[in-house]
């Protein structure tokens, strides 16, 4: 693996290794001499945090994992706080990070600017790996392994994702993990996806035509509770407002937000998940039921992210537990 920049690179066995690795390295963490061991495995590398887009999680789960292994990381936060703002281009910018660090870790509101600058620095005398952790209303590859391995986990006395309907609701248009996510399920047997939204949401032709081409089930609805009530998994995600260009929010979204009155009509072991951050179409009051694995996904987000830095650095083959 050379860079990560979109989640249609990744294939199941890819996947199925990925989940291992993580679980393996979760084990780390329960003893002080593995999680030493741990930091031993990449002191020698830096890696730049470059986040122009609003984070919460991603940022800091990247920057954690980056700790976990001994990495050392830099950040910007803001283009304004760089040379950007004296008209250097974004291209430039990052080409000069290459100058300084081993790896490039980058969000940003620009469709297409990983595989751009990926292209870009392969050409140069020092390519570092570009890793995806965000581009605009695009991709988000690493949100959708994480959420690919918290349903492996959550399903996993159930045979797995293999032959689940997975119910995805919300701004499935300009939701970039709902993309990411859906391309990845397509690694998967006898999947359907249940895409539920009110008609300006819905998905975009090309995750349509992909899902076609991969033959895998797929069924758009705007209504919520037959929906929710057949699914094995409901992924729920926020209206992304900071996309629109004419007032698409506006729309009156609230016959799609999930209550706590809703929970009687679910499978009894539905998981219900959500990429964070929430605002109303989630429930508070819905944090107390078992069912609910948002917070456990957002905490496995670091793990995977350890992993996947395991395996561009080459050491992943280093995390073996001799008794496993
Ligand atoms: C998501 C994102 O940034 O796309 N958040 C995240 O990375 N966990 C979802 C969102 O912002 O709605």
């Amino acid at each position: 693996m050379r860079h990560v920049l979109s989640s249609s690179q990744f294939d199941r066995q890819f996947l199925d290794y990925l989940y291992q690795l993580t679980t393996t390295i979760r084990r780390f963490d329960k003893s002080r001499e593995g999680i030493v061991y741990l930091r031993s495995l990449l002191p020698h590398k830096r890696a730049m945090l470059y986040f122009t887009q609003p984070s919460t999680r991603t940022f800091l789960s990247f920057q954690s994992a980056c700790h976990i292994l001994g990495i050392t990381a830099s950040e910007i936060r803001d283009a304004a706080t760089s040379s950007e703002r004296k008209g250097e281009s974004v291209e430039d910018s990052l080409r000069t990070f290459s100058s300084y660090v081993d790896l490039i870790i980058m969000r940003s509101p620009i469709a297409g600017l990983c595989d751009r600058v990926a292209t870009l620095l392969d050409a140069t005398p020092r390519p570092v790996p570009i890793v995806n952790a965000g581009s605009g209303p695009d991709e988000h590859p690493t949100q959708a392994l994480l959420d690919i391995y918290t349903l492996t986990r959550s399903l996993r006395l159930r045979g797995g994702i293999d032959g689940k309907t997975i119910c995805m609701v919300g701004d499935l248009k300009r939701g970039r993990t709902v993309r990411s996510l859906s391309r990845l399920l397509t690694n998967y047997e006898d999947v359907k996806i249940i895409f539920a939204s009110p008609e300006n949401f819905r998905i975009e032709d090309d995750l349509r035509r992909a899902l076609t081409r991969a033959g895998t089930r797929f069924e758009e609805t705007d209504e919520f509770l037959p929906a929710i009530a057949s699914a094995d998994a409901i992924y729920m995600t926020r209206i992304q407002d900071e996309y629109d260009v004419g007032g698409e929010s506006a729309t009156d979204y609230t016959r799609f937000h999930l209550k706590a009155s809703h929970l009687t009509s679910l499978k009894e072991d539905c998981v219900i998940m959500h990429p964070l951050p929430r605002r109303d179409e989630l429930d508070p009051e819905i944090d107390k039921d078992p069912r609910a694995k948002y917070w456990r996904q957002e905490r496995n987000g670091m793990w995977v992210r350890v992993a996947v830095l395991t395996m561009l650095f080459d050491v992943d083959s280093r995390v073996q537990l001799p008794d496993l």
